[in-house]
């Protein structure tokens, strides 16, 4: 089938926001656009979610075209289930979409989604190939290193010859959860098994652990998390170091700045709800200040954007 893949476009080394439910809304991903990232996910949406019609899993798609490229990474357990949803993500004109075997929560773990899924090599493969099959986006999908005696490495062998274009892979095992060291030996192994993009996720809070884990892999590129939350701008940082072995650290006023932008941006886009959202982003962009304790204690009591310019102005 003829693929329209903007993954073998991207210059490399990828810098990827990785998926992160609760997190990666239509704001945060364009500000980490904005801040250097190369493509942005979504949040993880459920392909049943999607075959009942469910407004709210519809409206978690949303994007704007700024954020392109965007991937839309889907969860659930039934082969036929994810083609369907995969083209619905082709409708509305994403750039990709994602199968996400990765997922350790509880209540995605219940109905045999997320990392489970990689307890059933057979049943990856039927939902890799369902998906590949359904539509003409690149399909790429986001791993862990395993689960009980399953690797990583495991599933790759069993689906790398449909025509997936990319693998993330969190370098931690279903055991580790969101802790604990990457294993960048995995990384390594499958990107010398897999003949697509490879990007490698797990740990990065700096762009020395970046590039770090860049050289040791040779993986395409990487996926950032936790490491951006209140700090978008690590994207910047990371390409910056990259090419010239040096970054700059953000003061507090331009952090303030940032926090600013990113809470009038939510609110453009959600109204009040994006306020209260914003809560949680407003307690990590001002973590490890010296006072920061009494001010964050102010900020996650925010009702109005009123509060937060008053807060962050004295
Ligand atoms: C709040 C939160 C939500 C997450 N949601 C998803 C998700 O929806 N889909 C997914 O594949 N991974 C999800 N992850 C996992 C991240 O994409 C990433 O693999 C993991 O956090 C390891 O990277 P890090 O150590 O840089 O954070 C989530 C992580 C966090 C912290």
């Amino acid at each position: 089938m003829d693929k329209k893949d903007f993954w073998t476009k991207l210059k490399k080394p990828i810098i990827a926001l990785a998926p992160m439910a609760g997190i990666n809304d239509m704001a945060f991903r364009q500000l980490c656009k904005k801040y250097g990232a190369d493509v942005v996910y979504s949040e993880m949406v459920s392909v049943d979610g999607l075959f009942y019609n469910s407004v709210k899993t519809f409206e978690l798609m949303k994007f704007k075209k700024e954020e392109k490229p965007y991937v839309v990474q889907l969860f659930g357990c039934k082969p036929e289930l994810f083609a369907k949803a995969a083209q619905e993500v082709e409708k509305i004109g994403a750039d990709g979409v994602d199968i996400n075997f990765g997922c350790p929560a509880p209540k995605i773990y219940k109905i045999m989604g997320g990392v489970r899924l990689m307890r059933d090599l057979d049943l990856c493969y039927e939902i890799v190939k369902a998906t590949c099959e359904a539509v003409k986006i690149p399909v790429s999908i986001k791993i862990r290193t395993g689960i009980g005696k399953v690797t990583g490495l495991d599933l790759v062998n069993r689906v790398k010859d449909l025509p997936l274009s990319a693998i993330m892979v969190h370098a931690r095992s279903f055991e580790q959860a969101f802790r604990g060291e990457a294993d960048l030996e995995a990384i390594k192994s499958i990107k010398k098994a897999f003949g697509g993009i490879v990007l490698g996720n797990g740990g990065i809070y700096t762009p020395e652990q970046a590039n770090d884990m860049l050289v040791q892999t040779k993986a395409d590129g990487i996926g950032l998390a936790q490491g951006v939350l209140g700090k978008p701008w690590l994207f910047k940082q990371v390409k910056d170091y990259l090419k010239s072995g040096k970054y700059k650290e953000y003061n507090l006023s331009q952090i303030k700045k940032v926090a600013l932008e990113h809470a009038a941006l939510n609110y453009k886009l959600k109204g009040k709800t994006g306020i209260l959202e914003m809560r949680k982003h407003l307690a990590w962009y001002f973590k490890g200040f010296e006072g920061a304790s009494e001010l964050r204690k102010k900020l996650v009591q925010v009702e109005t954007m009123k509060d937060i310019k008053e807060i962050l102005e004295k």
